[in-house]
């Protein structure tokens, strides 16, 4: 018998891609995606941690699936396994079974691989199950080989964990220290998913860029030479990889935007701030002026580089000037995309420990406000730069709007275009009519018929 299985996903992409692994991993149970929490016989909340904001959601939202439950049970509609995974789960196991003891299951990021067994051991009433074990034995080698994102644009997971510890960040605690996954594994997965219809794989990794996986005669690889095994895949057109720190923009790496065709104009490079009193503050281990050098050196290897990234404003003792600092940067680099963010004190990292220095609201309030139209400036400028434009643009899926899809840019735009349905799954050379704030409308280029299956 078909049961049903609710996943929502909070957090970063590496979390959207361990829900979908979930649901593979339960699928021979005879779990199916359900969208309807209401008739879940399994529901599990991917949680995160990043931000108080985020992590507060968790227990709303379990508040919400107990009456679910409750109805479902009281219209005898059988059971529903309540679960908690991702960060929360790892950060704060203990407090959710204490808060929440109406919930079956607790586990992290490296124990889901063990879901099956946990969720026999939950169904016998055990009074819950806690799993926030780091294994020694990675996860990955335990998951099936089925179990691979198939979508045409697909991530897959090359590292997973971090080292940095940034003064504000909880990843390091609730991921685990850095680990690697081998080449041979990733091109085998790679290989999978390219035969399953993939064309564009996102290589995943909360640090990718310090990706250190062994080759076939166990020497250690870098995500440069990593690229470069996967660009000779055949039918594979396009690959990215994120989220990079700074201090591992490597000179091969570098070179790879310059080398490797598939590898796509687009970089998602965290800067945080732009003082170098903050950078220090926040174990950030680079200056302003060297981000901007290794900014220089990208473009001079791919002048076409969009660039985006991510800002905390309010950091502990953030001047007025130290904010300046951190525009003049965002003016300097000119970004393509971003993503910003008030100052959080997160529970066990050391910024939190700062309290005497904590920025007032209103003040993290204003300072994000005109960062983030500076940012929304810059974002709107570099759409409409493509008027006029012929982009070849990945048809990807359906859009709301009567023969219209939606694909994307190289340069990770999205792009709507009027196009008959066939021609989803390939890359067709769109004439770019319209740059919005956050998409492109354009037409297809006349004659591109016979575009590349
Ligand atoms: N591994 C990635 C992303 C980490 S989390 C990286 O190193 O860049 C994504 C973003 O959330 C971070 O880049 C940072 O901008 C933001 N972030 C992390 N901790 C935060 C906190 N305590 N408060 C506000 N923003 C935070
Ligand atoms: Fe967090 Fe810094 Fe690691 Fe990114 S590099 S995950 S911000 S500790
Ligand atoms: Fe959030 Fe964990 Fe990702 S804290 S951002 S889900 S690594």
């Amino acid at each position: 018998m078909t049961k049903q299985l609710y996943i929502s996903t909070y957090g970063c992409q590496m979390n959207v891609y361990d829900s979908a692994r979930m649901a593979d991993i339960l699928s021979p149970l005879g779990y199916q995606l359900t969208t309807d929490p209401n008739s879940a016989d399994m529901a599990i909340l991917n949680t995160c941690h990043i931000r108080e904001k985020a992590s507060e959601k968790t227990f709303s939202e379990l508040g919400r699936l107990r009456n679910m439950r409750k109805s479902k049970e009281e219209a005898g509609n059988g059971e529903m396994v309540i679960a908690v995974a991702g960060c929360v789960a790892q950060a704060e196991g203990a407090e959710i079974m204490k808060r929440a003891p109406y919930v079956d299951m607790v586990f992290g990021p490296q124990s889901y691989h063990k879901l099956p067994q946990m969720l026999a051991e939950a169904t016998r009433q055990s009074g819950g199950v806690l799993d926030t074990d780091f294994p020694v034995d990675a996860k990955f080698d335990h998951l099936p080989k089925e179990a691979i994102d198939k979508n045409l644009s697909a991530f897959l997971t090359v590292q997973e964990g971090c080292d940095k510890f940034c003064a504000f960040c909880v990843v390091p605690y609730t991921r685990g220290a850095e680990f690697s996954r081998t080449v041979d594994e990733i091109i085998d997965e790679a290989k999978r998913m390219i035969d399953g219809g993939t064309r564009e794989i996102t290589l995943l990794g909360q640090n990718v860029n310090a990706y250190h996986g062994l080759d076939a005669e166990g020497e250690s690889q870098t995500l440069a030479e990593l690229i470069y095994r996967l660009s000779e895949l055949k039918d594979l057109q396009r690959l990215r990889y994120t989220t990079s720190h700074p201090l591992e923009m490597t000179e091969d790496l570098c070179q790879a935007h310059r080398d490797v065709d598939i590898l796509m104009p687009y970089l998602h490079l965290p800067v945080q701030a732009g003082s170098d009193r903050i950078l220090e503050a926040m174990n950030r281990r680079h200056t302003g002026d060297e981000y901007r050098r290794i900014i220089e050196k990208l473009r001079s290897y791919r002048p076409d580089l969009a660039l985006s990234g991510d800002f905390i404003v309010g950091f502990p003792g953030e001047t007025d000037a130290e904010f300046e600092d951190t525009m003049q940067l965002i003016r300097d680099v000119n970004y393509a995309q971003a993503y910003s963010f008030k100052y959080s004190p997160r529970p066990g990292t050391p910024a939190a420990a700062l309290e005497s220095q904590m920025i007032a609201e209103e003040v993290k309030s204003e300072r994000l406000a005109r960062l983030q139209a500076l940012l929304n400036e810059q974002q709107l400028a570099f759409n409409k730069s493509f008027e006029g434009k012929t982009v070849p643009i990945l048809l990807e899926r359906e859009g709301k709007r009567e023969g219209q899809l939606i694909g994307r840019s190289p340069y990770m735009q999205s792009v709507y275009v009027q196009s008959p349905p066939h021609r989803i799954g390939r890359i067709a050379e769109v004439i770019v009519e319209e740059g919005n704030a956050n998409s492109l409308r354009g037409k297809l280029k006349p004659g591109s018929e016979q575009d590349a299956a």
